[in-house]
């Protein structure tokens, strides 16, 4: 019952904005390039504002179709899906004037099946966007197309903001919320297009799409006739990333204030013939949302995307990122409500060299990469691999996450010394390797997990032995062997913070904090976190505010990370392993105690942590009555007037499952529901047509017990009355 941010998160977005439940499929991305990059309207130039980019490893500014399908890589999950997604970065502006970047908390996109007719893919060289960066208010004169049965709406609807605040129920605004609290970060929303005219790939004034006529559902302009698959875009902001207690302001990488502003670009890069059998086979019938569910999509999908195609290198020479005096680019913060001009200030592009991300070919004897047991191995060389098995020893194929360290770590834990992969995605033992050697240009397949690595070729082995003597027997974490120790060893240089270290004698048995075991060092990046669950960063935080966190929270996990930023998730990410090095920062909030370091987190298992469970038999007990409830799935429910139950309704800071039973009980209704953590509601029936969801979906802790679960957004657990008399 594992719950991600990403996943509750993205769960969230259908209540809000989705009523109605149609087939669709959504993809997390990570992070590929940050910068004043814009392929779309500043072709082979500096864009006029900083972008968070997701998608292909080769992105830049003159990116067209053909490069975006010849990148090695991407950053979203779908490898099929070389299409590139960018939204605006975000500052806070202190009160001395200065701005401080905010962190991301990563882009989830959704494909979704809305409107009337048959839905044509993406075409090739397509591209367009939603959102205009120069608005500062929300205008109500311009109107998506509409008739007397299917009204319009204000374009300006296309965007939209929630403030998420897990103890709370939100609502969306049009620009940016007036508080900008929002523990569990601020979440940006773009719809985009469905509509187009079927002729043009684009046109800058972006009049080749249209909206639906209720922007996420309803009917094409006659001029834009075609249905495309309608594209909406999820971007997170991690607004507590910054110390705000100075009073200063949020905006957006163009100096909006407002948030009207904001917008998303979307480019093209899909595989047509995946596109053309995922819309068909995913989008137009079933969809649960889950790309597992899609076979089309499944065969690529890489959940290590985040880690297997890293944040690349900047292509702008300028600081982006931490404490700035000017937003990039020359944007003043505006506020409105007239519209702001983009200003397009110069900068300079950095050379690029290597601009598929290719890594350099590997040398015999020379080159090394170091498996997650700590073990080293060296090349060996390229040998043909005919007849019979140059390697006898065990074997595997993995078409999605084939890496050089996962079948070394696959061969060294059978007890083999000598490893090779072959054909991209397979991989051989052995402990001697006698077949001939064979040119290097023979093993020029790339690996299925890492691109940017070789994985032998049509019978070819690319060879490596592990170094013999040196490291030691065995991983000294007992807590290894419950997460996946494969390591993919991605050393990304730009993801890594500077850090001035102060070095500590390496404890023996690690920090000790009460009510929880050290379970050691583990890595941790930027694109794919080691714990998803839950964020907060402190400038007093303590192993001990961390742990209290993840307690009150109902996470198994948890772990701090460079001084002061505290993590906690379910499960440990299989993109974190082990380390020995790097967890040498001091606590903020306490200097005895270590918090992690760069890229490095202390993780810890709570020794408090319950699992949440759905109750089978819940008595309840009026005064007046008895009787007794069981747990009847997790069903769907939308905001506003279509809600699943609808007799009544309570919201209280100590919700539990038998409160609300209790109370529909009482109230002679025999369906009852717990939502959103802190929301019960009854009925004699489940109405608006809502439908079963995965249990594993409603994924929200009860407000007044951590060991139970209470739906999520747009997700309810249902409890039914059990009829007296009836066995069970
Ligand atoms: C962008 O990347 C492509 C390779 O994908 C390369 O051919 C092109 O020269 C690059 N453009 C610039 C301006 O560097
Ligand atoms: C609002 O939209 C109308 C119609 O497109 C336009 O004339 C007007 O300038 C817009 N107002 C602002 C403040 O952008
Ligand atoms: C999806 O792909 C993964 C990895 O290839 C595979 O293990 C899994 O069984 C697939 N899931 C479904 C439902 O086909
Ligand atoms: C082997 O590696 C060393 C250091 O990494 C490097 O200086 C040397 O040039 C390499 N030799 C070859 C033949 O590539
Ligand atoms: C095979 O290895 C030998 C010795 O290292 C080398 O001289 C020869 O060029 C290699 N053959 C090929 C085809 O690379
Ligand atoms: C700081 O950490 C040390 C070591 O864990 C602990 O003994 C001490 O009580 C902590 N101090 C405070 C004020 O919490
Ligand atoms: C809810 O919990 C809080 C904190 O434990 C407590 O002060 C309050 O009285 C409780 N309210 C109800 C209605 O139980
Ligand atoms: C208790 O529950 C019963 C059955 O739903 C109901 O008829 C009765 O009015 C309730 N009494 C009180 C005091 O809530």
């Amino acid at each position: 019952m594992a719950s991600t941010l990403f996943a509750s998160l993205a769960l969230t977005a259908l209540g809000c904005c989705f009523p109605g439940v149609n087939a669709f499929w959504r993809m997390n991305c990570g992070i590929i390039q940050l910068g004043r990059v814009d392929p779309i309207v500043n072709y082979d130039g500096i864009s006029g504002h900083v972008h968070i980019i997701g998608g292909p490893n080769n992105f830049n500014t003159t990116s067209n179709y053909d490069m975006l399908r010849n990148s090695l890589c991407t950053s979203c999950t779908i490898q099929e899906d070389k299409s590139a997604y960018w939204t605006p970065y975000m500052y806070y502006q202190k009160a001395d004037g200065t701005f401080l970047s905010v962190k991301n908390g990563g882009i989830i996109i959704y494909y979704l099946e809305r409107g009337q007719g048959i839905v044509t893919p993406f075409p090739p060289g397509f591209k367009m966007i939603s959102g205009n960066p120069g608005l500062r208010s929300y205008n109500r004169t311009t109107m998506t197309y509409g008739t007397a049965d299917n009204p319009g709406r204000p374009v300006a609807d296309a965007v939209s903001f929630a403030c998420i605040d897990y103890t709370k129920p939100y609502s969306e605004t049009a620009g940016f919320p007036s508080d900008m609290n929002c523990p569990q970060g601020l979440r940006a929303q773009v719809h985009f297009q469905t509509c187009w005219d079927g002729v043009n790939l684009y046109k800058p004034d972006n009049s080749h799409v249209a909206h639906l006529s209720q922007i996420d559902n309803g009917i094409c302009p006659p001029t834009h006739p075609k249905l495309l698959p309608h594209l909406f875009y999820e971007m997170y902001y991690n607004l507590d990333s910054v110390d705000t207690s100075d009073g200063g302001r949020f905006l957006l990488a163009t100096g909006d204030t407002t948030g009207y502003g904001y917008h998303g670009d979307f480019l093209n890069g899909w595989n047509p013939d995946i596109q053309a059998r995922a819309v068909s086979n995913c989008l137009a019938s079933s969809g649960s949302g889950q790309i597992e569910d899609c076979p089309d999509l499944n065969a690529s999908n890489d959940v290590a995307s985040g880690a297997n195609c890293p944040l690349q290198p900047p292509l702008v020479d300028e600081e982006i990122s931490g404490s700035l005096t000017a937003l990039p680019g020359c944007n003043p913060p505006t506020s409105g409500p007239e519209r702001v001009r983009q200003q397009n200030c110069p900068g300079k592009l950095i050379p690029q060299t290597n601009t598929d991300g290719q890594k350099q070919t590997p040398v015999p004897g020379n080159t090394t990469v170091t498996l997650s047991s700590g073990s080293r191995a060296t090349y060996a060389g390229c040998y043909v691999d005919r007849g019979d098995r140059a390697l006898p020893g065990a074997s595997y194929t993995d078409s999605v996450r084939m890496t050089t360290e996962s079948c070394g770590a696959f061969c060294q834990g059978k007890g083999y010394s000598v490893f090779g992969t072959e054909y991209a995605q397979e991989c051989f033992c052995g402990n001697t390797i006698t077949s001939a050697n064979s040119s290097q240009s023979d093993c020029s397949m790339t690996c299925k997990g890492n691109l940017a690595t070789y994985c032998g070729g049509p019978n070819r082995l690319s060879v490596w032995k592990l170094a013999q003597a040196g490291s030691s027997s065995s991983s000294s974490s007992s807590r290894s062997s419950t997460t996946s120790t494969v390591s993919t060893q991605i050393t990304s240089s730009v993801t890594s913070k500077t850090i001035t270290t102060t070095s500590l004698a390496a404890a023996a048995t690690g920090p000790q904090v009460q009510n929880a075991n050290y379970l050691g060092c583990y890595t941790d990046s930027v694109d794919r976190r080691a714990l998803s669950g839950y964020y907060f960063n402190s400038n007093t935080q303590t192993l001990d505010t961390c742990r209290t966190a993840a307690e009150n929270n109902g996470f198994e996990y948890f772990g701090v990370e460079y001084s002061g930023e505290c993590f906690a998730g379910n499960t440990i990410s299989s993109s974190s392993s082990p380390t020995s090095q790097n967890c040498n920062m001091r606590c903020h909030g306490n200097s005895s105690q270590i918090c992690g370091g760069s890229n490095a987190i202390s993780m810890f298992e709570s020794l408090r942590y319950v699992e949440a469970i759905n109750k089978a038999d819940v008595a309840v007990n009026n005064g007046t009555a008895s009787g007794s409830f069981g747990y009847g799935g997790c069903y769907t429910d939308a905001a506003g007037l279509k809600r699943t139950l609808t007799t009544y309704w309570f919201s209280d800071t100590n919700t539990t499952v038998e409160m609300c039973l209790t109370t529909c009980f009482s109230k002679g209704l025999s369906v009852a529901g717990v939502e959103y953590a802190n929301e019960c509601y009854c009925d004699t029936e489940i109405r608006n047509a809502a439908i079963v969801a995965a249990d594993s979906e409603c994924s929200m802790r009860c407000a007044g017990d951590k060991a139970e679960w209470c739906g999520a957004g747009g997700r309810i657990s249902v409890y039914r009355q059990k009829i007296a008399g009836r066995t069970r």
